[in-house]
C-alpha cells in the first residue's frame, strides 16, 4: 500500500506558488486553496497531506520526521540550518539578502564597530565572519529597515525583493548576501522508508519544472 506522504508548506506566498505548482502537475489542491483555519489538508486525487505552517517551523517538523517533505524559502534554511536533505530549488519566491545601508553613508569609511540590525542575526553573523569583520548584532523582527533610520544600526541585513521597501524609505543595498529560493526538503529516513512515493513525487515536480524552464 503506497503510504501518504506529509508536506509542510510554508504558509503565505511560497503555500500559493507551490499551490500552483501541484495543480500544474495534476494535483487537486482545493482543500488547500480554501483552508479556513485548518492546518491539515489531504488532497483528494494525490496521496499527499499539506500542512501549513510558518518557515522556520517547516524545518522544525521535517528534521524531526513529522513531516517527509517541505517548502520552505533558503533564507529560513541558511538562518536556521538543521539535518535534511535539500533536493529541489523550486525557482520561485525568487529573491535576495542584501546589506543596505542609508542612501548615502560610507559604511566601510570606519574603523569603528559596526551596527548591523537583521531578522536572520547568522546569515548576518556568518557574511561579516566571512569578510573578517567585527560586527554587533541586533535582532530585529520585522520591519527591520527602521533599524538604521532611527540610528540603531548602521546598515541591515535583509530580504530584497522589488527594492521599494529600501528605497520608499531612504536606504540603498551596497552588497548581496546571498541568492534566495523556495527549496523542497526531505526528511532523512523518509527518503528511505518510503522511497518510492518519495521519488515518484519528485520526478512529477520535477517533469513540470522542466517543463516550465
Ligand atoms: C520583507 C523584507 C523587506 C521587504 C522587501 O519584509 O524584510 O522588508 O519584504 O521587499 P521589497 O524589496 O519588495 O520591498 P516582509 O514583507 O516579510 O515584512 P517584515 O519586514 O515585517 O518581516
Amino acid at each position: 500500500m503506497s503510504e501518504r506522504l506529509k508536506i509542510a508548506l510554508t504558509k503565505g506566498r511560497l503555500q500559493d506558488k507551490s499551490v500552483e505548482l501541484f495543480e500544474a502537475m495534476g494535483l487537486d489542491c482545493t482543500p488547500v486553496r480554501n483552508p479556513g483555519r485548518r492546518l491539515i489538508h489531504s488532497l483528494p486525487n494525490y496521496p499527499l497531506d499539506a500542512v501549513l505552517a510558518k518557515a522556520p517551523d517547516v524545518i522544525t517538523y521535517v528534521e524531526h520526521g513529522v513531516c517527509d517533505l517541505g517548502v520552505v524559502g533558503k533564507d529560513t534554511i541558511l538562518e536556521k540550518g538543521g539535518a535534511f536533505y535539500e533536493v529541489l530549488d523550486l525557482g520561485f519566491g525568487r529573491c535576495r539578502f542584501a546589506l543596505a545601508v542609508k542612501q548615502g553613508s560610507d559604511f566601510y569609511g570606519t574603523y569603528k564597530t559596526r551596527r548591523i540590525a537583521s531578522k536572520y542575526p547568522s546569515v548576518t553573523r556568518a557574511f561579516f565572519e566571512g569578510k573578517g569583520m567585527d560586527v554587533d548584532i541586533i535582532k530585529i523582527e520585522g520591519s527591520v529597515e527602521l533599524a538604521p533610520i532611527l540610528d540603531l544600526a548602521d546598515g541591515i541585513v535583509d530580504i530584497v525583493e522589488t527594492g521599494a521597501t529600501l528605497k520608499e524609505n531612504g536606504l540603498e543595498p551596497i552588497e548581496d548576501v546571498a541568492q534566495v529560493s523556495a527549496r523542497l526538503i526531505v526528511n532523512t529516513a523518509s527518503m528511505k522508508l518510503y522511497k518510492n512515493e518519495i521519488t515518484d513525487f519528485l520526478s512529477r515536480v520535477e517533469r513540470e519544472l522542466g517543463g516550465t524552464a
